[in-house]
């Protein structure tokens, strides 16, 4: 039998991440070099400044191009450096569209920084398309969408608002930190470009920060890998080593996550003193269909609704599997008050008009073994 595509796991485990030629090393090698040797002026083996490229950051960038579908990627110190650099090629005098939930560093970036330099924001609700066609302007340039969104969980179909945005001319990106190209392939549904904090499923170790953009285009990698040499805001090789790691597990990882998810989720909708739980697997999550056609799993990333600021800090302080903190996508549950952590920075105004509530908890389901995080919930929501 011939396979003339290797599967996602063979893809992760072994694109970019071949035997070291020189020695053989089955993992590839951390190369800590500041600069390259050169033979005669202008005479080199392809590499002259770490700033500019690096071995061990060239096999990750071609790992995570081949798992989003993506002709290429850039990786970045961090995802708010990966969503700074998607921001740099717009210009002074263009316009973007984005959903109005999203990660709350994306519109601080936009709003503090990016409009000081003539860039313009429109901010919506994606889940409805018709919206995303009323807001489009004269000099839209770019759609910027994450589903599900952090941390209401709401989709966008990320098909049709790319159809719609392409008949005018404009890019589509995709903050797919959530999901993970393991259970969403926004490239393969017509996204140009995908983001990801790899700082969480990616590398999924809570041990290192970063952040790529997958280019379906090879000017925009072109654009990135400038802005790499001429900004310097470039991963370093042994961040890209932990990623190429933690990718390795993608696959297993997510499938765990995914089953511990569906179980938290189910656990939390019956529960009495939880108001409401935001998850895509649950049938009552209004886009559940969307969630079954655009992603081929769940995830992990669910939100509840305890009451009140002093609910949700009477059972926060009471857990012991999971730890409260800011951050996700780690093997350990992690567990958050987004109004005070994650969208501090969107101000009460702002969280008030997209349904973020003092009461609102996120968790981040890990795999340890789920029975152990149902239990610490059980004991921590009993403080309620
Ligand atoms: C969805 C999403 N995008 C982007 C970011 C920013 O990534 P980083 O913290 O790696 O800069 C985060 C961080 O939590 C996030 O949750």
């Amino acid at each position: 039998m011939t396979r003339n595509h290797p599967g996602f796991s063979t893809r992760a485990i072994h694109t970019g991440q071949e035997p070291d030629p020189a020695t053989g090393a089955v993992t590839v090698p951390i190369y800590a070099t500041s600069t390259y040797v050169q033979e005669e002026i202008g005479k080199h083996k392809g590499y002259e400044y770490a700033r500019v490229s690096n071995p061990t950051r060239d096999r990750l960038e071609t790992n995570l191009a081949a798992l989003e579908g993506g002709i290429g990627s850039r990786v970045f110190g961090s995802g708010m450096a990966a969503i700074n650099a998607i921001a740099t090629m717009l210009k002074a005098g263009d316009h973007l569209v984005a959903g109005h939930n999203l990660y709350g560093g994306t519109p601080r970036l936009f709003n503090q920084v990016w409009a000081n330099f003539g860039l313009t924001f429109t901010y919506i609700d994606t889940s409805d398309v018709t919206n995303v066609e009323r807001a489009l302007q004269r000099n839209t340039r770019m759609v910027y969408l994450e589903t599900p969104t952090n941390p209401l969980m709401e989709l966008c179909d990320i098909r049709a608002i790319s159809d719609l945005a392409h008949q005018h001319g404009i890019e589509v990106v995709v903050d797919n930190t959530f999901m993970s190209p393991y259970f969403q392939r926004p490239i393969e549904l017509g996204a140009d470009m995908v983001i990801h904090s790899t700082t969480k499923f990616l590398n999924g170790h809570s041990d290192g920060l970063g952040g790529v953009v997958v280019c379906t285009k090879p000017e925009q990698s072109e654009k990135l890998a400038f802005l790499q040499k001429a900004a310097g805001a470039i991963l370093s090789p042994f961040e890209c080593w932990l990623i190429l790691r933690g990718v390795k597990t993608l696959a297993v990882r997510m499938l765990q996550h995914d089953c511990n998810g569906r179980k938290v989720a189910d656990y939390l909708a019956k529960h009495k003193k939880v108001q409401k739980v935001f998850y895509p697997g649950l049938a009552s999550h209004p886009q559940h269909e969307l969630a079954k056609r655009q992603m081929s799993g769940f995830g992990a990333m669910i939100a509840f609704e305890t009451g009140s600021l002093e609910n949700a800090n009477k059972m926060l302080r009471k857990v012991r599997v999971c730890s409260l903190g800011e951050s996700l996508g780690g093997v350990e549950t992690l567990i958050s008050h987004p109004a005070t952590m994650t969208h501090a920075a969107v101000g009460e105004e702002g969280r008030r008009k997209i349904g973020i509530t003092d009461g609102m908890v996120r968790i981040s389901v890990g795999i340890e073994d789920v029975e152990d995080i149902l239990a610490d919930l059980d004991q921590a929501l009993a403080a309620i």
